[in-house]
């Protein structure tokens, strides 16, 4: 593992060694206390953050490094100079770089132009991050993650992706439910059944939410993703039948809520089910730091 642009680059084994890994440094945090002592890791956002910026950050700290954060008021990576010129610099100083994109390129390039590992905090694309975060959360609620049946509900975007892709090496059932014309990338779709045909695991795309009666774990996402500007009460309409509330967590016998937040209360998600005793919500957010902590220390060490 020399960078983190995207799940689809881990094998089975490599996500499960995170897993695991993730879970000794929640379990046993001052084992690790000094684990990336003299390292330090550039953190770049193009894009707003509370979840990711702050627990990158923390977790650096708590592991004995150094986080430096560059945030967007020095612009969209490429701008005031290259990007090449961007990623040999910061790979002169820094050990690793952590970076929030519009653009995949923009991480192609730091990792082409760089000579450090580029970890991907989020683009247009994937949220790799997440999905190890998501499936950690998973995992200490379902002993065989690669039996658990999850069904993402709303927006195709990029945490859809890398839900897929994470639940497709994984070897777990994954249904995106998303209203017409809202379906996760085809191209990636593709991708993650071919992985899943490997692993055992499934991938299904559907506009029913009848499709994922009995599964284990729903999830939410805003309906509107970072850098898209349509208002969210233009698309209300088409998406609130995919509303996660108390109603479809019955009609659907689900277990567990996950939704990877910011949330917008009363639209995808109820305050009733945020808040309620199935919700995963805090602690999904919780373990964004052990997860990414486990991927910074495997990729350093
Ligand atoms: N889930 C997530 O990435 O949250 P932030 O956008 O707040 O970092
Ligand atoms: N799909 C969302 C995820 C936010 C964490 C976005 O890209 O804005």
């Amino acid at each position: 593992m020399e960078n983190l642009l995207s799940v689809k680059d881990l094998s089975k084994q490599q996500i499960l060694d995170l897993l695991a890994l993730a879970k000794a440094m929640k379990a046993n945090p001052a084992e690790y206390s000094q684990a990336l002592a003299g390292k330090s890791i550039v953190t770049i956002y193009e894009k707003p953050s509370l979840r990711t910026r702050i627990t990158f950050d923390i977790g650096i700290h708590k592991l004995g490094g150094h986080a430096v954060y560059l945030d967007a008021q020095n612009g969209a990576i490429g701008e005031r100079e290259t990007v090449k010129d961007f990623a040999a610099n910061i790979s002169r100083w820094a050990d690793a770089i952590v970076a929030r994109v519009e653009s995949h390129k923009t991480l192609e390039g730091l990792v082409e132009h760089g000579s450090v590992p580029v970890v991907n905090s989020l683009c247009d694309l994937y949220h790799p991050c997440q999905a190890l975060a998501d499936f950690l959360t998973i995992s200490e609620h379902y002993e065989d993650v690669s039996k658990v049946k999850l069904a993402y509900v709303g927006e195709g975007n990029n945490v859809t992706h890398s839900l897929m892709l994470t639940g497709a090496i994984l070897g777990a059932e994954v249904t995106a439910v998303c209203p017409l014309g809202r379906s996760p990338d085809a191209q990636i779709v593709k991708q993650a059944m071919a992985l899943a045909e490997i692993s055992g695991g499934k991938i299904n795309v559907t506009d029913n939410l009848d499709d994922i009666v009995d599964y284990d774990v729903i999830y939410g996402d805003t309906w509107v993703s970072m850098g898209d500007d349509t208002p969210l009460q233009q698309v209300k309409e088409k998406y609130m039948p995919y509303q996660i509330n108390k109603a479809l967590l019955i009609r659907t016998g689900i277990k567990h809520v996950l939704h990877c937040q910011p949330a917008h209360r009363e639209l995808e998600i109820t305050s009733e089910v945020m808040d309620g005793e199935q919700s995963l919500i805090f602690d999904q957010a919780e373990n964004r730091m052990y997860a990414q902590n486990a991927v910074l220390l495997t990729l350093l060490k």
